[in-house]
């Protein structure tokens, strides 16, 4: 239970970001905590996940999901404590997965909370590797790039929870995994990671690095970023490569059309002549055939260490809209996590 005391704190969208979000696109305010209805519980926050899609949400551009209102608190999965329960499914002191939003407190049904085991994995992994993230690399890699043995898997924004576990899983089923980070810490950690190469795309030979690491060419590419890393990794695919599209990072804070002629022209023709296959996908689409055994085998990965995961925790809800700001730039290291 909660005293009459606490207050909470709650993070807001107020503007619309034009380009990059600044601090002044958030609002932090204190409110009373609220007070769960029947078929509710109160879940105080632990951790809560920065998530690059959460860019979409703050704009009103049409897009798979709606976008938060202005004034609401923004979204995002949280991993917290039952701190008050009006259904009997769950217990004060459960510790629970919630897509409770930047806030200490939420009201939210129990039916979409999910309870978590502390004695498995840290319950921040719930966030991450064993999270969203990790389900997204999971699906889009094994559902659509279908890795074989021998083939090569490229993948950037590698040191962050989608393109570090795709890599991790390309080399399960016994590809070539090659990731693509910003940064020479980062392309050490790939190493470290077991990724066969790892290549900076901020270095200035970066496309020639690329060629190099891909000796073969590419087979599945996994699209985290697009930007120059796509134009890069197009020439480069082979005779029916596949392309699970996963995100655009690098094209987020677009206001306008890149500079330059239009190359879809040129894009077809690829797909053309190379017999690709490019297909976008968001997560939720696989949850239903492919979440249970993702939880059983990811969990399994993780605990007896055949996939690795690093976690970027910042403390303090009142930092989270600084860390979100940078996660669209790449200056988080692994899964960016805030810690209540
Ligand atoms: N389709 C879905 O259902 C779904 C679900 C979850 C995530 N996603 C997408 O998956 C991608 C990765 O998500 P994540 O949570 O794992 O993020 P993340 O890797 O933790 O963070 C984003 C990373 O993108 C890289 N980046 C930013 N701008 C870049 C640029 N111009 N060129 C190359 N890299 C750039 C940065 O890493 P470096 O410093 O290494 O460049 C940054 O750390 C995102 O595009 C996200 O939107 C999609």
């Amino acid at each position: 239970m909660t005293t009459s005391t606490e207050t909470n704190t709650r993070v807001l969208l107020r503007s619309r970001p034009v380009g990059e979000p600044t601090a002044d696109d958030f609002e932090i305010v204190r409110e009373p905590v609220p007070q769960p209805a029947a078929g509710e519980v109160l879940v105080r926050t632990s951790y809560l996940s920065l998530d690059p899609y959460m860019r979409g949400r703050m704009s009103a551009a049409e897009s798979y999901a709606a976008p938060t209102g202005l004034g609401e608190v923004m979204p995002a999965g949280t991993v917290g404590e039952v701190v008050d329960s009006r259904d009997p499914s769950l217990e004060v002191g459960d510790v629970v997965l919630a897509y409770g939003g930047w806030q200490a407190y939420a009201a939210v049904p129990a039916r979409q909370v999910r309870k978590l085991d502390p004695a498995l994995a840290p319950v921040s992994t719930a966030l991450g590797v064993l999270g969203m993230p990790g389900f997204t690399a999971y699906a889009g890699l094994t559902v659509l790039g279908r890795p074989q043995p021998g083939e090569t898997v490229v993948v950037a924004a590698a040191t962050g929870p989608v393109g570090a576990t795709v890599g991790q899983l390309a080399k399960i089923h016994g590809a070539r995994a090659v990731g693509i980070a910003g940064g020479p810490e980062k392309v050490a950690h790939l190493e470290e990671l077991g990724f066969d190469a790892a290549i900076d795309h901020r270095a200035a030979d970066f496309t020639e690095q690329l060629a190099a690491a891909t000796p073969d060419g590419i087979d599945v590419y996994f699209e985290n970023v697009g930007g120059a890393v796509w134009d890069a990794v197009l020439p480069r695919l082979n005779l029916y490569a596949r392309v699970p599209v996963c995100g655009l990072v690098a094209h987020y804070n677009e206001t306008e059309a890149p500079a330059g002629p239009d190359r879809s022209a040129a894009l077809m023709r690829h797909v053309l002549n190379k017999s690709l296959t490019i297909r976008g996908f968001i997560q939720t689409e696989f949850v239903p055939e492919h979440h249970d055994r993702f939880l059983a085998e990811m969990g399994r990965w993780v605990t007896e260490g055949d996939v690795g995961y690093r976690e970027d925790i910042v403390d303090g809800l009142e930092n989270a809209p600084e860390a979100f700001i940078g996660l669209l730039k790449g200056r988080n290291f692994g899964k960016l996590i805030i810690r209540l």
